[in-house]
């Protein structure tokens, strides 16, 4: 009876679930429209390229799915996957091309780049106009200046989500978890434009959970599987979910997954392994008031910004 009654008053308070997959494909849809409002012709249409660099599974992933969303929604693209043994100078010489070809509006280097690339250096190398990542620093610069510029994908997905889910962000403690160049960094910079109060967390932060409990939305990009447990989170706050951990040990899954284990222990034995991000999922969802489901939260929200930046800077360079 006693573990009945504690099931009941824990589905009653579970966190809201944000839907990042609808969010992504609103915004697909609005960049579709606006494509085939703006350029009529097939061929000027705006044209991505994608480099990547090396085998690494994931970046393979990645890639793919950006290419297949230009596909879905009218963007022109190139891949451009080079061996593992490309050298900075050959990756340099392909950009300059890149940058000099006037049909290109946009070029994407998928990081992280092999061990013996400096990625900083091949990042300066990319035209700032073409950088749809915003990761070069002039793009970095005026972002931190709060200056119109390409804001980084994952970062400018996470205020689309928070804004289109009714979130408060006026006035609200934020923290960040994670100072990536990627993700942490301007996260919190979109974060202060947005006028919340922002804390950057990082791996050694002394007593993360003193800041985090602080935080009415708590976003977490540090790469270690379910780190962010019931204790961590304030209640009723907004969790958002950047991590993309694999995880292949059963017993892991089921104290993780609550009474998802089942379906996810079903994955694992199909595909080896299943997604977890680096929030708890179960003990989240009896403190949260929301968060973002990984897979299915903000990753796909990173592509739908890639395919509106790429537009944007066809805008510019173009119209
Ligand atoms: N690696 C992880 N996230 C990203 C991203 O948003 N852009 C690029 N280029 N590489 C990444």
């Amino acid at each position: 009876m006693a573990s009945e009654e504690k099931s009941t008053a824990q589905i009653s308070q579970r966190a809201e679930l944000l839907d990042g997959a609808r969010i992504a494909d609103d915004i697909k849809r609005e960049v579709a429209a606006e494509i085939a409002q703006l350029w009529r012709k097939p061929e000027q249409r705006p044209c991505l390229a994608a480099v990547r660099v090396g085998d690494d599974p994931a970046s393979e992933v990645y890639v793919k799915n950006k290419i297949r969303a230009c596909e879905e929604i009218g963007i022109r693209s190139e891949h451009h996957a080079l061996p593992g043994s490309t050298t900075a100078s050959e990756l340099r010489e392909l950009i300059g091309s890149l940058n000099a070809r006037n049909e290109i509006d946009g070029i994407l280097v998928q990081m992280p780049l092999p061990g013996g690339i400096d990625q900083a250096a091949i990042i300066e190398t990319l035209n700032p106009a073409k950088d749809i990542d915003g990761f070069h620093p002039v793009n970095v610069g005026r972002l931190a200046l709060g200056r119109p510029t390409f804001v980084p994908c994952t970062p400018a997905g996470i205020i689309e989500l928070l804004t289109r889910s009714k979130i408060p962000i006026r006035g609200a403690n934020a923290c960040v978890v994670g100072r990536s160049q990627i993700v942490g960094r301007p996260m919190a910079q979109l974060l202060i434009q947005n006028d919340a109060t922002v804390t950057i967390c990082h791996s050694r932060t002394q007593d993360l959970k003193s800041v985090t409990t602080q935080a009415d939305i708590l976003v977490v990009a540090i790469g270690s599987p379910g780190l962010i447990r019931r204790d961590y989170i304030k209640s009723g706050a907004t969790v958002i979910d950047v991590g993309m951990n694999k995880i292949s040990d059963e017993s892991v899954a089921r104290a993780l997954f609550g009474d998802e284990a089942e379906r996810r222990l079903e994955i694992i034995k199909k595909r080896g392994y299943t997604l977890v991000g680096d929030v708890h999922p179960a003990e989240a969802d009896e403190v949260a008031g929301r968060r973002t489901p990984v897979p299915g939260g903000v990753g796909l929200l990173t592509v739908a910004m890639l395919m509106r930046n790429t537009v944007k800077a066809a805008g510019k360079r173009r119209l």
